[in-house]
């Protein structure tokens, strides 16, 4: 089934709260659906979305928006160790990982309570406290826009990184994702060394998947504002990534940076951690600032546009790229 609207408001498809209008939404219920509506192929100006929690709308959107609401969830193959689940894209991400901890199946359970759903998890790669969504994913089907044709990527094809997949890169804007197979084990294995995570589910009783799913969401409630109350997109940039030996000189002149090294050899900044060196939780501004227990979070304090969100971010890039010569990348996306 397929639900369209023309002049379609995108204000409660956007977690910043900002009010934008597209000159079509089309809304697919099954991969099917979506191939027939394609025709032949879709040459229009397209944007596909998914809970509007990394998007920045600078403008009204003169294309057509597509969103999945593709719902299924089915167990494609389960043995005695593992779980193979393969999942509509329109799934609610944390409805998913509640369902998952609910069965018993570990993998999922440190990504509770991020916004969004299963298409864009595969995309963003979302990752929290030392999971990343492209370690347990095994495939991804989408229709490609151009010519209506079922696609399949395999964890290699899709070349996820930090924040990163080919749907990011090569790919951009092709796709649009209609299926997600996710690994899923049944002998747990608890990642727990992320920052006080290990802590934490110790003070709730010990390492089970319910109490690690509730030590992961008491964290970001107490970090991160609640989208239904707070406008914003989470995390605004990306945490950099710097070269060693700069990353030791840093540690010399600031022994309590925050640093993550990194497979490479290279090691992670916290953008947080800099952006609050540069005073930005003390700034006050009129409709757009930092959130005060996260300063990752660029927050729409009340009537915010995007071209507000921009300004504000470029000039928070700006600063920390003074004081400390560190480029930082958004990682939401800026349509318009
Ligand atoms: N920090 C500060 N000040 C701040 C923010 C952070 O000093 O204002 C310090 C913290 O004290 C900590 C370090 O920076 O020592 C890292 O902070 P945190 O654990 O909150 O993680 P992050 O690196 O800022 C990333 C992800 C989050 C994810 C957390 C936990 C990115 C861009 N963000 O944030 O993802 O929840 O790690 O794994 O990688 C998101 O993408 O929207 C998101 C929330």
């Amino acid at each position: 089934m397929i639900r369209q609207y023309t002049a379609y408001s995108l204000l409660a498809h956007n977690t910043f709260g900002i009010e934008a209008k597209a000159a079509r939404y089309v809304e697919f219920a099954s991969q099917s659906a979506l191939i027939d509506f394609l025709g032949d192929g879709f040459r229009g100006k397209a944007l596909v979305i998914g809970g509007g929690s990394n998007l920045l709308f600078v403008d009204d959107f003169d294309g057509t928006v597509f969103h999945s609401a593709i719902m299924d969830i089915d167990i494609i193959e389960e043995t005695a160790d593992d779980v193979l689940l393969r999942v509509g894209s329109g799934v609610n991400w944390d409805a998913l990982v509640a369902y998952t901890v609910e069965k018993r199946w570990s993998g999922l359970e440190n990504l509770s309570l991020i916004p969004g759903e299963v298409g864009a998890s595969a995309v963003q790669n979302v990752g929290a406290y030392g999971v990343e969504a492209g370690d347990l994913i095994e495939k991804v089907e989408t229709v490609r826009i151009a010519d209506a044709v079922a696609c399949s990527f395999t964890k290699a094809d899709c070349d996820f990184a930090y924040r990163h997949s080919i749907f990011k890169a090569t790919e951009k804007g092709r796709h649009i994702v209609t299926y997600v197979t996710y690994r899923l084990k049944k002998t747990i294995e608890f990642k727990l060394s992320y920052g006080n995570l290990k802590e934490k589910v110790e003070e709730l009783g010990g390492a089970t998947l319910a109490n690690v799913r509730r030590a992961v969401c008491e964290i970001r409630e107490a970090k991160l504002p609640n989208p239904e109350q707070i406008g914003s997109a989470g995390s605004f940039f990306m945490n950099p990534i710097v070269a060693a030996d700069k990353a030791a000189q840093f540690k010399s002149e600031y022994p309590s940076m925050p640093q993550y090294p990194l497979p490479s050899g290279e090691v992670k900044l916290s953008a947080g951690w800099l952006i609050e060196q540069c005073g930005w939780k003390q700034t006050p501004h009129e409709h757009v600032g930092v959130y005060q227990h996260q300063a990752l979070v660029v927050v729409n304090l009340g009537g915010a546009k995007g071209s507000d969100v921009l300004k504000f971010a470029s000039a928070v890039v700006a600063s920390v790229k003074e004081k400390f010569g560190v480029e930082l990348n958004m990682e939401v996306n800026v349509i318009g």
